[in-house]
């Protein structure tokens, strides 16, 4: 078993090298930055494509975005120079990532609300890379509370916001509302694009539901949706890792670039994790394993007729304490723990898992309120680890909190010993 060692080293610049980046100009002052944005990006090697708004070129004129990039302008949905229009469509599909600068508080808007009017919100609006804003405006506008909300709702979504900086503004007050300098948006777009802290680590995922059988149609199962693990997985895999998922039955599809495979009991799920555990370095058992089994589960289907059934139950085996025993190599270990019952009984149980499972972060939440634990998109996580440390994690949606769980787990790998058989209580 492999040793979890996160690689915390900033990635070099020139990892970005053969990347696609589509660059959206909107009307501010700052878009002459955007000049310097469009070399600076070159010069980690990345091709720039560039789209303007209207107001964009009054600002610059599109021909200087031509000369820096080598590539012609979008500045109209219907087509330039004989350009056949759905191109421009073709533009977000191409890209790796999809940069706002200077993004407008107009432009904000938009995104959030989902707009379509122009080509560069046309644009923005279908891709699905990482997608990367660099708001700049006058100081008012910055804090006026629509356009703070439309920040809000589009850091939600997981767009990533370069914050703009505190300076000289062209109204002629220093202020916050500057935009961030090429160089910090050009890092930005390589921390979005770069493999990320988890690379070189292999990360093997577990999430859903088992069904133990009773007859060959009926079965013992639980309320486990599978969104946690899906959510765990492409968080890891966006943060570098070579991901294994162990996914349950259920509807939703198998995340991109991920390596799935599907249980239907505590067994076959126990033989999967067999399996893959051995090379995995981080391990995060989100799966929702039944804890008894049906003895002998009936050969056909159970008649009614034939009375109420006697059902025999025995315990599954625990895979997480299976897993917690065997490991000796520093691997990292995450588990869940879902309750029923006050905050204050959800942090006991996680802490008594964490020791009793020997995990190394344990993730306690509820069964028993509306918008937390099995089925919906947001969760909320009470996170403690084995150095003692717990804290409950701000309601958010999985894919965030997944992130959070693992840079925790990160932190810990970072400051302390990874622990043995040896070294551990
Ligand atoms: C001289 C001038 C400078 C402007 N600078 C900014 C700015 O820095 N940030 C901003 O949000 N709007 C700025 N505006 C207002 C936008 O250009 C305006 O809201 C426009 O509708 C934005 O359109 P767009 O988002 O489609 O580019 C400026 C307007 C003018 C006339």
């Amino acid at each position: 078993m492999p040793a979890f060692k996160p690689d915390q080293t900033p990635a070099p610049a020139d990892s970005i090298r053969g990347k696609r980046v589509l660059l959206l100009v909107s009307g501010g002052i700052a878009s002459y930055k955007s000049c310097t944005l469009v070399r600076r990006l070159m010069d980690a090697g990345c091709s720039v494509r560039v789209a303007m708004t209207d107001s964009a070129t009054r600002f610059v004129a599109p021909m200087t975005f031509e000369a820096l990039s080598g590539q012609a302008v979008g500045t109209s949905l219907w087509g330039t120079g004989g350009e056949d229009p759905l191109d421009h469509i073709q533009w977000a599909r191409e890209a790796h990532a999809v940069v706002v600068a200077p993004a407008t508080a107009n432009f904000l808007a938009k995104m959030a609300l989902g707009l379509a009017d122009d080509l560069p919100s046309t644009l923005v609006t279908a891709t699905d890379v990482p997608l990367l804003v660099a708001p700049a405006m006058n100081d008012r506008m910055w804090s006026n509370p629509p356009n703070q909300e439309h920040l809000q709702v589009l850091r939600s979504r997981g767009v990533h916001v370069v914050e703009p900086g505190t300076g000289f503004l062209a109204c002629g007050t220093v202020a916050e509302g500057r935009m961030a300098e090429p160089e910090e948006i050009t890092r930005a777009v390589i921390d979005q694009l770069a493999p990320g802290p988890l690379r070189g680590s292999h990360v093997l995922i577990t999430g859903g539901g088992t069904r133990e059988p009773i007859d060959t149609v009926r079965f013992i199962g639980n309320r486990s949706s599978g969104r946690m693990g899906i959510a765990l997985a492409e968080a890891a895999r966006d943060l570098g890792a070579k991901v294994t998922l162990l996914l349950g039955p259920g509807d939703l599809s198998d995340p991109m670039g991920v390596d799935v495979h599907r249980f239907e009991t505590a067994a076959s799920l126990g033989e999967l994790v067999k399996h893959h555990a051995p090379s995995a370095h981080m391990i995060a058992m989100a799966a929702a394993v039944s804890d008894y089994r049906v003895v002998d589960p009936a050969k056909q289907k159970l008649k009614k007729d034939d009375g109420v059934p006697d059902i025999q139950l025995e315990a599954s085996p625990d895979i997480l304490a299976g897993l917690g025993a065997a490991r000796d190599t520093g691997q990292c270990l995450i588990g869940f723990a879902l309750q029923t019952g006050s905050d204050a009984e959800v942090e006991t149980q996680a802490s008594a898992k964490l020791a009793r499972k020997h995990c190394d972060l344990v993730c306690g939440n509820r069964a028993d309120r509306p918008g937390e634990g099995f089925e919906g998109d947001r969760n909320r996580i009470y996170l403690v680890d084995r150095s003692g440390h717990g804290e409950w994690l701000a309601p958010a949606s999985k894919r965030q909190l997944s992130r959070h769980i693992f840079e925790r787990a990160i932190a810990l790998f970072t400051e302390s010993p990874a622990p043995t058989k040896a070294n551990r209580a």
